[in-house]
């Protein structure tokens, strides 16, 4: 009977980790396809695109950012969702010739993409 225990409460937890790494992973690409051109993959700022815009790209891993974020949870879904910017970045992608192709946010993807950056910017120093 234990050993069954085991086995069964062994399966559950390989089973939690499964979408865990699948939602890291949904976020990881969201973030590449659709962010990484202006903010790169460091989070820095360091895209292509970071300096053609009007303000430049911030860099979201200083220290008034991590303020803000811890001040604002919500800061990095309402940046998607509430376009606080306008048309700031689809024109900017447009003068730049790149195309981002739309994309029908589900609530696991904002929490995918939640999650994603605010580990970046959590490790990165
Ligand atoms: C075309 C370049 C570009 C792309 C693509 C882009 N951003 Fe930004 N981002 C900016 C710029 C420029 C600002 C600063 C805007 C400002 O000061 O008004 C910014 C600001 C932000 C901020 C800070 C907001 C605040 O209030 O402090 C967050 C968070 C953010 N972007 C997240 C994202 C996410 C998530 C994506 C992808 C879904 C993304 N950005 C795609 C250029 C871009």
């Amino acid at each position: 009977m234990k050993a069954l225990f085991i086995a069964l409460t062994g399966g559950l937890s390989l089973a939690q980790m499964a979408p865990a790494l699948a939602d890291n992973l949904n976020g990881k690409n969201l973030f590449t396809q659709r962010c990484a051109v202006c903010h790169g993959a460091d989070i820095k700022a360091s895209g292509p695109l970071a300096h053609k815009s009007s303000p430049p790209t911030p860099d979201l891993t200083t220290a008034a950012f991590r303020k803000r974020l811890s001040d604002y949870p919500g800061v990095i879904v309402s940046s998607v969702v509430l376009r606080p910017n306008g048309s700031l970045i689809p024109r900017t992608l447009r003068e730049n010739g790149v195309k981002i192709p739309p994309h029908a946010w589900s609530i696991d993807d904002l929490r995918d993409l939640n999650q994603y950056m605010v580990g970046v910017i959590s490790k990165s120093r």
